[in-house]
């Protein structure tokens, strides 16, 4: 599957693995917990990892394994392994890459929160030396890397939520020369934009529950990487159990045929509305790597594929405060006011109060994530409708 088009891929990939006299078009959701063999020679084969299948759900199951192989696919990667969400999969391939008491790992000071808080709270209370960077800086991660001598280096190809656009291929080699394996966190970009392993990532994560999915009803996670490293990742879930359900399994799968689709549409979209609120008189800062004002728009233009810089936009009010942004997001019509990201519906969020709340107030500022800051998730709606509802709610946010 690899040669065609992603258009081709994300139609294909994982399904139709013959199984007995007839093969479904679309792969079943398969519930059961336990696998049958011929005999007890060939179990012991499935279990010892010589042959291939089921065995129990833990262990992997064949609806997981479809969207397993379409998710690699799509990033190019040997093998992939799916998770019950996002954060159960950053904590997967963080274990897999080595993070144990007395390791250390740097990672982009401008992560989603909850990772954020996972390394700077969750594993440094476990021994783990954590350090934050801006990872738009290379000489500060060259110099993070080389004091740390981290295991990993975690960053986000395009960050949440202040779309700041990691230069993957550098990152990697930096973080091979210190030893460490790179984990790129591809949610925002998604393999429409950007494939990280092509550029020297170890493993790629994604929030599945976000663009992959697409329609803001499953929670998931993948890792993909390389055949080794998914065994590896493989055999330390099978310890932990963080799986996702087949039935979620499938969500994603079936989200998953019309991912280019949506995000080609959402990026074209968000460049409108981006463009649109840059001009806008209550907006002071608009954060969006499609505009030429963007720190990284070179590099976003270089590293992103298709044209696209993603559907992801933060802005700030000008003057604004969280009565005010409060004020701005009661006023939405259609925007939706929910936790989340990348799906159908266009959706608005305040990163103080939500996705970055475990920060205390001065670690986000420190970060960059103000108090008037908005985020944006642009859908699939008419980008006039969408420019239309935030113009109303400009208007009557003002004091
Ligand atoms: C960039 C990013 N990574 C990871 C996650 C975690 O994903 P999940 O909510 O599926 O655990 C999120 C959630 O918003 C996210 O935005």
């Amino acid at each position: 599957m690899t040669d065609l088009s992603i258009f081709t891929t994300a139609v294909h990939a994982g399904e139709r693995v013959p199984r007995g006299e007839f093969t479904p078009v679309a792969t079943p959701i398969y519930p059961s917990v336990g696998y049958l063999y011929d005999d007890m020679e060939t179990l012991d084969a499935v279990f010892a990892g010589t042959r291939q299948g089921p065995v129990y759900a833990r262990y992997g199951n064949p609806t997981n394994a479809a969207l397993e192989a379409a998710v690699a696919a799509l990033e190019g990667g040997e093998a992939a392994l799916s998770y019950g969400s996002g954060m159960a999969a950053i904590h997967g391939a963080l274990l897999a890459a080595g993070v144990r008491a007395g390791t250390a790992v740097v990672a982009a000071r401008d992560v989603y929160g909850a990772t954020y808080a996972l390394l700077s709270k969750l594993l440094a209370s476990q021994g783990v030396t954590v350090h934050f960077v801006d990872a738009t800086d290379l000489d500060a991660v060259e110099a993070a890397l080389a004091a740390a001598r981290p295991v990993a280096l975690l960053v986000e190809t395009i960050s949440n939520p202040l779309l700041k656009v990691a230069d993957l291929p550098r990152l990697a080699e930096l973080a091979h020369v210190a030893g460490a394996s790179l984990i790129v966190d591809n949610t925002f970009a998604t393999p429409y934009l950007c494939r990280p392993l092509a550029h020297g990532a170890d493993y790629v994560v994604h929030s599945a529950t976000k663009y992959l999915a697409g329609h803001g009803d499953v929670l998931g996670g993948v890792v993909v990487t390389s055949a080794g490293r998914r065994a590896a990742l493989n055999e330390i879930n099978k310890l932990v159990g963080g799986n996702l359900g087949p039935q979620e399994a499938w969500l994603i799968l079936r989200g998953i045929k019309t991912l280019p689709l949506r995000v080609e549409r959402q990026c074209a979209s968000a460049l409108q509305v981006a463009r649109w609120l840059a001009g806008h008189p209550r907006v002071s800062r608009v954060n969006y790597p499609g505009l030429p004002e963007h720190p990284q728009h070179e590099l976003a233009s270089r590293l992103l594929e298709r044209g696209g810089f993603g559907a992801m936009i933060s802005f700030e009010l000008k003057n604004g405060n969280r009565a005010a942004v409060f004020r701005f997001m009661e006023a939405l019509k259609l925007i939706l006011p929910a936790t989340t990201l990348g799906d159908v519906y266009s959706l608005v969020l305040y990163p103080a109060m939500s996705s970055h709340r475990g920060l205390d107030p001065e670690e986000r500022r420190r970060i960059g994530i103000g108090d008037g800051l908005v985020r944006l998730s642009i859908g699939i709606e008419d980008p006039a409708e969408i420019i239309a509802d935030l113009e109303q709610a400009l208007i009557s946010h003002s004091p």
